[in-house]
């Protein structure tokens, strides 16, 4: 099974990169195929759709729908703007929703937060859950949020709080179950 793992912070020392990179560490000693998929190499203009029926598809959206076509899972970890997730990704998520058949139907999803705050970014998740159910993703019930990002990591990039880490680690397995178990 092959799964895409996207950071939607595009900042070098994200948070939630250092996040992702654990998750797809925990994924591939399972034995899947991960790809870490740059949102920053898919820049794509404000949607509009006189641009998409007369220019066309951008090349960045034909790029990450190609991509995408490759994949049965999706794992994401998002940083929380204002209590909602970065605006750069409803674009991104738009532009990708109006390929047929519809490139995010039947993924399954697993969504992540990390944030300096004592909520962990989760807020934001709860927000990220409706444009993927809208267009036939399987968003998996349990979401996994990293509070105090600032002081949760050691210098090599792990979780210090060894609870935290196991926790995690049971998540990305039971979402992989239940990916492997939907497999289209
Ligand atoms: C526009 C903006 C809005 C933010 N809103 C929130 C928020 O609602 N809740 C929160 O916990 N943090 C908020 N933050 C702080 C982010 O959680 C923090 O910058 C975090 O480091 C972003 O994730 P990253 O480290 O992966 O880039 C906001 C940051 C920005 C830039």
């Amino acid at each position: 099974m092959k799964v895409l793992a996207f950071s939607l912070s595009l900042r070098q020392g994200s948070f939630n990169g250092k996040l992702i990179q654990l998750v797809i560490e925990s994924a591939e000693k399972l034995g899947v195929e991960l790809e870490l998929i740059d949102l920053s190499a898919y820049e794509l203009p404000a949607y509009n759709m006189d641009i998409q029926n007369t220019v066309g598809f951008p090349k960045a959206a034909n790029d990450l729908k190609d991509k995408l076509e490759t994949a049965q899972g999706i794992m994401l970890a998002s940083p929380e703007y204002n209590f909602s997730y970065p605006g750069h990704f409803k674009n991104t998520f738009d532009w990708i929703s109006r390929y047929q058949p519809m490139p995010w139907a039947n993924k399954a999803v697993l969504l992540l937060s990390a944030s300096p705050s004592l909520v962990g970014g989760n807020r934001g998740l709860w927000h990220l859950r409706v444009p993927f159910e809208a267009c036939g993703a399987f968003v998996y019930p349990g979401m996994f949020s990293l509070a105090s990002a600032h002081d949760a990591f050691t210098e090599s990039g792990a979780l210090k709080d060894e609870a935290m880490a196991k926790r995690l680690e049971a998540t990305v397995l039971s979402y992989i179950r239940f990916a492997e178990a939907l497999k289209f």
